[in-house]
Order: structure tokens, then C-alpha cells, then sequence
């Protein structure tokens, strides 16, 4: 489309500006309009001079996607979110106002570092298997929702990250959450405080559930800006991490070069060498001038390899899909680099379940989970639970009103998970290869997948089942928030 007819829906990441893609840079400097919440129009600064800057406090997101929308007559506009605009951000809102206005047509939503990844990558935390992504902020889900969502994914032992964990008059649902966890017998379990992450004043803490009941100082730093990482199955964390390092493991985003964070367009441009599989080579071709070197060898080695081969030249980066810290192969690198100097910085990416979002439209703008390598024999029962395995277990989650990304699904798993969504009539899609030239998109009904997708081969592919709330116009997914009950509009 052209510029002049777009809605830009802006992820602009978790604060500094370096961690902007190159993607929402362009969004916003070719925009003659920014509209969104005063924090994140302070973030992007200069970037918005000569623009007309429409913002407004919390609460006010309504008001400000139809104001958005009504400035598409005058001028391309960028509708402004912090993280990801999936990620309880304005990627739904956004689109359902587009839509009544009659400009489905004109959104993009274009995808940002969401500050759960981004806070994983600066703790090295890295998530094997699964994570479950739920907000505590009760004023657009019931809190008995909530609280049932985080029992099913505390005692299914999965790694949950909390986002809005805590403000000042929300101020009694984290103990809530704790209480869950003691009473599930986890008060050993590790939790992350990340507050202000890629700010200025970033601060990570690591704790545990019963030092943070016992802790009324911890308590206290927890704030609407901080999330916390609680750790559970197939999460590792660890790793000899350094700012300043020469060597960088670089998340590359979903495959299109403009999904980069700018500050790994900087690193890949000084790297004087780069490894990596080919298919992310493919990504920075055309930005780097270092050698590109393809990991060889047996696939359990190649990182392993690369990062002993990086260590004695200057300036390198190793690079991993997606982003880092989600179903990544970061973690033999972060496990070498305990035994070994130099350390490792970690660049955070656009992981592929908000590039696929993004191309979708708003499948995840409430609580999801993420899911990887269920053939790989993971997801048993944890012992003695009464909680579901394998491809039941997505049922249970579906029931309890996440969204579903499945990654990594392949032909073989695709019959067991079309069995397992089937029975629920949501809005899903099919991703393989996105924002790459060969990029193909399924988008459906859960009861109808199965046969559009006969044959497929399931390759690097990607599956979201939309959340509840969800509808499907003009091929777009369009989730709605729990503003009908906030707003009438
Ligand atoms: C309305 S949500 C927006 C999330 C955003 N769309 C994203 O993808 O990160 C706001 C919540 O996100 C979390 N958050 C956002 N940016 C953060 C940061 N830089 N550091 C820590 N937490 C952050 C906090 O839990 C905060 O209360």
C-alpha cells in the first residue's frame, strides 16, 4: 500500500531506543502522525520532530486507536506501543477500530522485542519447552480467570512470565499468585524481578517465591514497570554474561532484515565475522561486510563450535533465529561460556510468535503460551499431578482462555494438534516462513484447519490459535480486550 493510506500499529520495544527495529524506525519517520500513551512518545524522542504528536495518559487507549484512525485521511499515522503491540498492547484495538472505520485494510502492525524476551536475554535466561505470558491486571480480564490460568500453568510446572504484576491500587493479586505457589509446594522456585529493562535505570533481581513473601522490601520495588520471569521446566539461566563483550549472540528476528534491532544492525555491521546456519546468514548478507561463516558439524556441536572459534578473533557475532531467549540454541553457548573468558552479550530479536501475530493481525492480546518440541517427548505429568500431558494439555489451556503458539511443529505432529485444537471453534493460522519471500499463511477456524492443511509439510512453521474473543475479518484475526466492558464504542 502506499504510505499515504497507512495505520502503523508501532512496537517500539522495551525502552532504549536501540532496541527498536529498523522496521518501526521507518514506520514512524515516514508517519506524518504519532499518537500514543505519554511514556512512549517520551521513549522515541527525536524521532517524532515535525510529526503531530496526539498523547494521553493510561486508560485512554480507546480514544486514542480512534483518534488513529480518523487521522488516516490526513496523513500515514503510527499508533504507538511499548514492547509488541500483541503483548497486551494496541495490535487488537488498533485493527477493531480500522476495521469500523472501514480501514481494515490500511494496518500494519509491525512487531517489536517484547521486554519478557528482552529481560530473559540481559538474566541469560533461556525457555527449552514452553512459557506461559499472563498479566495480573484484573480491570479487562475477571480475576478469576487469571488466577485460574496461573494455578493450570504453576502446577503444570512451566516457566510463567508475569507481566503489570503490580500497581498501586492492584496491589493484592501478586500475593495471590504466591500463595499459589506456595501452596503447590514451589516456594524454592526461582523468580526474576526485571524492572525498567533497557532503561536507564534497569534494575534484576533474582529471588526466590518464599524470600519474595518473606521480603516486604522486594515487594515494594515491584512496580508497573517490572515483569517477572518465574521459573519452572526446560527454563536455564546462567552464563558468564557481559555488556562489553566482543562476542554477540544476535537474535535475527523471523527472517526479513527490517525485523533487526538496531542495535544488532550496529554489532553485524563491526562483526569481522559472523556464524551461523545459513538461513540466517541469508538475514544479514546485505548489511554485513565481516567473513559469514555457516556452523558445520554435528547440530549438538555447531554452537559449541562457534563460539570456541569466536573467541580468538575480535568483534563476532554467533546467530540464533527468532529471539534468543525463545526456543533458541543460545543456551549451549551461554552453558560454554561459564567455563570461559571472554563472556557473551545477547542482542535480543522479534521472536517468531510476534512476527506471526503482527502478519495475522491481534491473535494474542490477552494472556498465551508458547510451546515447543511436544514430539520431543516433553510435557509428561509432572509426578504426582493431576495435571494433563502432551497434546491434552492444550486442551486444558485453550479451556482456561490462553492463546496457543505452537513452534517448531512439524508433519508429523500436525494430526495429534489439529485433534487437540479441533474441538474448540477459535479463530488460528498456519505461519511458515514469515516475513521471508517464500512466506505462506493459513488463516481459519480451529474446526477447519485440518483440511486446508492435508499435505503440508509443517516445516518451520508456526501455529497460533487466536484467544477467546477473537474474530476473523478480511483474513485478519481481530481480538477483542475487554474494553466493551470498560468503554461503550
Ligand atoms: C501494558 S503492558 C505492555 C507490554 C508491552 N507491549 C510489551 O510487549 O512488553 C505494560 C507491562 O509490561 C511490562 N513492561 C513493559 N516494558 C517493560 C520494561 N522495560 N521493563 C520491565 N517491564 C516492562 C510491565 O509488566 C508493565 O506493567
Amino acid at each position: 500500500l502506499p504510505l499515504e493510506n497507512k495505520l502503523f500499529v508501532v512496537g517500539i520495544g522495551p525502552g532504549a531506543l536501540d532496541q527498536m527495529t529498523c522496521r518501526a524506525v521507518e514506520a514512524i519517520e515516514g508517519s506524518k502522525f504519532v499518537v500514543g500513551h505519554r511514556t512512549y512518545i517520551d521513549m522515541i524522542g527525536d524521532l517524532t520532530k515535525g510529526k503531530q504528536i496526539i498523547s494521553s495518559n493510561m486508560g485512554r487507549e480507546v480514544e486514542r486507536a480512534k483518534i488513529a484512525v480518523e487521522m488516516l485521511d490526513k496523513g500515514p499515522v503510527s499508533l504507538i506501543s511499548g514492547g509488541d503491540p500483541n503483548v497486551y498492547a494496541m495490535a487488537g484495538l488498533g485493527l477493531e477500530m480500522a476495521s469500523k472505520g472501514g480501514s481494515l485494510e490500511s494496518v500494519e502492525v509491525v512487531p517489536g522485542v517484547t521486554s519478557f524476551a528482552a529481560g530473559a536475554c540481559r538474566a541469560g535466561i533461556t525457555f527449552r519447552e514452553t512459557v506461559a505470558v499472563i498479566s495480573l491486571s484484573d480491570l479487562l480480564t475477571p480475576w478469576s480467570e487469571i488466577e485460574h490460568r496461573v494455578q493450570l500453568a504453576a502446577s503444570s510446572l512451566m516457566p510463567v512470565a508475569i507481566y503489570n504484576p503490580k500497581s498501586r491500587r492492584r496491589n493484592w493479586q501478586l500475593d495471590r499468585v504466591l500463595k499459589i505457589y506456595q501452596e503447590l509446594g514451589r516456594a524454592d522456585t526461582e523468580v526474576l524481578i526485571a524492572k525498567n529493562v533497557m532503561r536507564s535505570c534497569e534494575k534484576l533481581q533474582w529471588t526466590t517465591i518464599g524470600e519474595l513473601v518473606k521480603c516486604a522490601d522486594l515487594i515494594d520495588e515491584i512496580d508497573m514497570f517490572t515483569l517477572l520471569i518465574i521459573g519452572g521446566r526446560g527454563m536455564t539461566r546462567g552464563g558468564n554474561l557481559s555488556d562489553s563483550s566482543s562476542i554477540n549472540i544476535i537474535g535475527v528476528g523471523p527472517g526479513d532484515p527490517r525485523h533487526l534491532t538496531n542495535e544488532a544492525l550496529g554489532l553485524l555491521k563491526r562483526s569481522q565475522k559472523i556464524f551461523g546456519a545459513e538461513r540466517y546468514l541469508d538475514t544479514v548478507r546485505n548489511i554485513a561486510s565481516g567473513d559469514l561463516i555457516s556452523h558445520n558439524g554435528p547440530f549438538n556441536e555447531r554452537m559449541k563450535k562457534s563460539y570456541l572459534a569466536a573467541k580468538n578473533c575480535s568483534n563476532t557475532s554467533i546467530l540464533v533465529g527468532g529471539d534468543p531467549s525463545v526456543f533458541s540454541s543460545a543456551w549451549r553457548i551461554l552453558d560454554e561460556s561459564i567455563r570461559c573468558d571472554p563472556g557473551v552479550h545477547i542482542s535480543a530479536g522479534v521472536s517468531a510468535f510476534s512476527a506471526v501475530a503482527a502478519r495475522i493481525g491481534a491473535p494474542l492480546v490477552s494472556d498465551f503460551v508458547l510451546l515447543s518440541g511436544l514430539k520431543n517427548g516433553n510435557f509428561e505429568r509432572p509426578a504426582g499431578s493431576a495435571v494433563s500431558a502432551g497434546y491434552d494439555m492444550i486442551s486444558d489451556l485453550m479451556s482456561a482462555g490462553f492463546a496457543i503458539v505452537v513452534y517448531n511443529t512439524n508433519a508429523s505432529e500436525l494430526p495429534e494438534l489439529m485433534e487437540a485444537i479441533s474441538s474448540f471453534d477459535r479463530p488460528c493460522a498456519l505461519a511458515q516462513d514469515v516475513s521471508r519471500s517464500d512466506e505462506s499463511l493459513i488463516v481459519s477456524r480451529t474446526s477447519e484447519l485440518e483440511t486446508l492443511i492435508r499435505g503440508h509439510n509443517g516445516m518451520r512453521s508456526t501455529l497460533i490459535v487466536a484467544g477467546p474473543k477473537s474474530y476473523i475479518k478480511n483474513d485478519k484475526i481481530i481480538t477483542q480486550r475487554g474494553y466493551e466492558s470498560k468503554y461503550s464504542y
